[in-house]
């Protein structure tokens, strides 16, 4: 089958990790949505400048309108932002027949119902899960997978740069200005910052989290909107005293007859899971008269994860090309004839960490020959940790965590542990992951 073209607007920060992201994970990609998605132009107003991405196999062109114009192009993924062009170039895109892929947040609460209207005239689509949360795909969430429910609430951080820096500020008494330099060299900040500091964007993106959560039209003029910049370090710290942590929260919730729709810092209880959402991530919590509260979390900036979002609406908009409309998304997500025979891992052959705990006797030597057993499993040991006999027991809790070790390596070394005369009973087992964001 012939791959669909498509033409991206703008090669910063997202268009970059779009081209990148569909070159490394082209064929399963390929593979979900059953047909190879294939950039045929980019924009680059300025052809010499330098781009941090491989464009080869791209035409490069510094006018936009010869993307939106091109008949070859069949999806137009608009990656500029703001107000204008990226309107008169969506609508333009549309009027061509076009399907529209953005992440552009401010358009979108903006200019949506407009851009919506000319989109149905036309019978194409527009996509636009980046422009909410980066890579946590909460329209989706909302829009499909809690549809049957009626959202009563929902409370956001959806901005990566202000929490970036009020992370920054609390962890690390780090001035406002010299946090926002960062978080601009970041790419997390859009291209006027303010937007980010004075709470526009998380407006933005609340508007049209609203929207899809209460079945109401984009209203972005009726947020309440205030930002960060008046926060000091004080304010910071003095939360954090009296055990609240501070946020820019983006609030949307039902009333009688009415939605509250709103921006603003907020201190939460530092025990809410949501107050321990750090640096530039992004959680929304939305509340759902069915499912009760539930909590999305993930980077809400950057190029990699944006990316992420603006190719699952690309795979979204491909499949409406290729299969049956009545059985437009996979069961299970790949197309049936591309599944892949991989192996399921037996158990023993899975590598964790462990905390164990046994009950040895309290006399000299015991720990060195339990030592010695996980040493002869080539097991590592992270931490060890003798507690104080139980009342009227003969021996001590010994804790041990371990480093990554394989599962039949363990098991081995716990039926050896449990045979030495100086061990009573058996060693309890818990498996432990650092979940570490890198974690391969
Ligand atoms: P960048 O500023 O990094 O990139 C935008 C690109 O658009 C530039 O490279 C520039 O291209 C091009 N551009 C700007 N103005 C024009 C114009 N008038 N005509 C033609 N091209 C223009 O922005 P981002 O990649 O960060 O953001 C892109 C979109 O994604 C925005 O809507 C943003 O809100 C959204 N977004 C960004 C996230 C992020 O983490 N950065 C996360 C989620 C959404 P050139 O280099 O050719 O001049
Ligand atoms: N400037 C935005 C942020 C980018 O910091 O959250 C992601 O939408």
């Amino acid at each position: 089958m012939q791959p669909v073209k498509i033409g991206i607007l703008g090669l910063g920060t997202v268009g970059c990790g779009t081209v990148t992201v569909l070159s490394r994970n082209r064929e399963e990609i390929a593979r979900r949505a059953g047909r190879e998605i294939k950039i045929i132009q980019a924009s680059a107003r300025d052809l010499k400048k330098p781009r941090p991405c491989a464009t080869d196999g791209i035409q490069l062109v510094a006018d936009v309108r010869e993307i939106v114009r091109n008949p070859e192009v069949e999806v137009v993924v608009e990656l500029i932002g703001g107000y204008e062009p990226a309107r008169a170039l969506v609508l333009e895109a549309i009027e061509h027949g076009k399907h529209v892929v953005t992440a552009n947040k401010a358009l979108i609460a903006v200019h949506g119902n407009e851009i919506f209207a000319a989109a149905q005239k036309k019978g194409v689509m527009v996509a636009f899960e980046a422009a909410v949360a980066g890579g946590i795909p909460i329209i989706k969430t909302i829009r499909e997978g809690l549809t049957a429910n009626r959202i009563e609430w929902l409370a956001g951080i959806i901005n990566g740069t202000s929490n970036f820096i009020l992370s920054e500020m609390r962890d690390k008494g780090a001035d406002f200005a010299d946090v926002l330099k960062e978080a601009q060299r970041l790419g997390y900040a859009e291209t006027d910052p303010t937007f980010d500091v004075e709470g526009v964007d998380a407006a933005h993106k609340l508007t049209i989290l609203a929207a899809i959560a209460f079945g109401i039209p984009l209203q972005f003029d009726k947020a309440y909107v205030e930002g960060i910049s008046r926060i000091s370090r004080l304010d910071v710290r003095y939360a954090e005293e009296l055990g609240y942590r501070l946020k820019l929260l983006g609030i949307a919730r039902r009333t009688d007859g009415a939605v509250e729709l709103r921006v603003h810092p907020t201190l939460i209880p530092e025990r809410r899971l949501i107050a321990n959402v750090d640096g530039a991530m992004n959680a929304v919590l939305v509340k759902g008269d069915a499912v009760g509260p539930t909590m999305f979390y993930g980077a809400g900036a950057g190029a990699e994860p944006t990316a992420s979002a603006v190719v699952a609406d690309l795979v979204d908009v491909v499949r409406t090309l290729t299969t049956d409309p009545n059985n437009r998304v996979p069961h299970l997500a790949f197309q049936p004839d591309a599944l892949a025979d991989l192996p399921i891992l037996p158990i023993e052959d899975v590598d964790t960490s462990y905390y164990l705990r046994l009950h040895a006797l309290d006399r000299p030597g015991v720990l060195a020959d339990v030592t010695r057993v996980l040493a002869d499993q080539n097991i590592s040991i992270e931490a060890i940790l003798q507690k104080e006999p139980h009342a009227g027991e003969d021996t001590v809790p010994v804790i041990i965590l371990t480093q990554r070790v394989r599962e039949k390596n363990i098991n081995a070394a716990i039926a050896r542990i449990e045979g030495l005369g100086s061990i009573k009973g058996k060693v309890a087992r818990i498996r432990l992951e650092h979940l570490n964001p890198d974690w391969k």
